[in-house]
């Protein structure tokens, strides 16, 4: 059965607003990757579909409304994985590139590589015929890194250094899809903007291929959070390997970020979907962004309800 289930962030600390025009967009990125497959589109067609939705609009930390590092620029990270061949790209720092999921991709399909980082990313962008040059940076994260470069000395943080503190109050979030087609194809990609203040040159979880992103012929997940958590557990691989193992992509889920959380204290948040169309959805934070699309129907939310762990 076909389906799909995308995410636009979790939120992992301090307070989460309403935010309806954020659920409507979320709503319209399901929509396009759902639609993608009713008219015969694959898995893989249908999670760059929605990404590029959601890199296009400035409400997600993606594409065009990205975080900005410590230097006010902005460099993004993506990957996309096909779970029948195994096939994976990834792109890690690259500027002006405003679909980072489609240049993952190309890398994918077009290189023998899987990985491709900054100038090297972006030259190979160009050369696929892809805009190079975009101006991502969106007035309100401007705003957001001015008022943070003017506390930077009150609060006594290093300069150069983002400290828990800014994680804690700062957005990590990021986005993603999963999603299987008629023909039993699974598929997985994230997107991001990565930590808002980062250094520049650092690469999260959604640039590596187990740790953000994955997919197999049994399921496909997909991640949000500080990337470094999900990176030293390879998160999105566990997911995988349990729904793999005939675990529900619920209950996948939900155990990966208990074991996520005994390993690094840090909350998270995945996305899952298997061959069957199951899906799952859970946060350790406090509130995960999503929506999912699955035998006509189209349901887009924010989940608060956290997964309990061990404080
Ligand atoms: N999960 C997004 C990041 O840490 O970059």
């Amino acid at each position: 059965m076909k389906a799909i289930i995308i995410h636009g962030g979790v939120r992992v600390y301090g307070k989460l607003k309403e935010n309806p025009e954020r659920v409507d967009e979320l709503r319209k990125a399901v929509k396009m990757g759902y639609e993608t497959l009713i008219e015969g589109g694959s898995a893989l067609d249908a999670v760059e579909a929605s990404v590029r939705y959601m890199e296009d609009s400035p409400l997600f930390n993606a594409g065009y409304g990205s975080s900005l590092n410590i230097l006010g620029e902005v460099e993004l990270d993506a990957s996309i994985m096909d779970g029948r061949s195994l096939r994976a790209g990834a792109v890690g720092g690259v500027k002006g590139v405003r679909h980072a999921i489609t240049l993952a991709r190309a890398i994918m399909e077009e290189t023998p590589h899987i990985l491709l980082v900054g100038e090297g990313a972006r030259k190979f962008a160009s050369i696929i015929g892809m805009e190079v040059n975009e101006d991502l940076v969106y007035e309100a994260r401007k705003q957001l890194y001015e008022a943070y470069m003017k506390g930077v000395g009150k609060k006594g943080f290093p300069s150069y250094l983002p400290s828990p503190e800014l994680i804690r109050n700062y957005l990590a979030d990021t986005v993603g899809a999963v999603a299987v087609d008629d023909k039993g194809r699974l598929a997985a990609a994230t997107s991001t903007g990565g930590i808002m203040m980062k250094l520049p040159g650092r690469v999260g979880d959604s640039a590596i291929i187990g740790a953000g992103t994955y997919a197999n012929e049994a399921g496909a997940c997909s991640g949000t959070g500080v990337g470094e958590a999900a990176m030293k557990v390879l998160g999105a691989k566990q997911v995988v390997d349990l729904i793999s193992e005939g675990t529900h992509p619920q209950k996948a889920v939900e155990e990966v970020l208990r074991r996520l959380w005994e390993k690094t204290k840090t909350p998270f948040g995945f996305i899952a979907i298997d061959r069957e169309g199951n899906i799952g959805y859970a946060h350790s934070g406090v509130g995960l962004w999503y929506a999912f699309s699955k035998g006509g129907v189209i349901e887009a939310h924010v989940e608060r309800r956290r997964v309990k762990v061990e404080e």
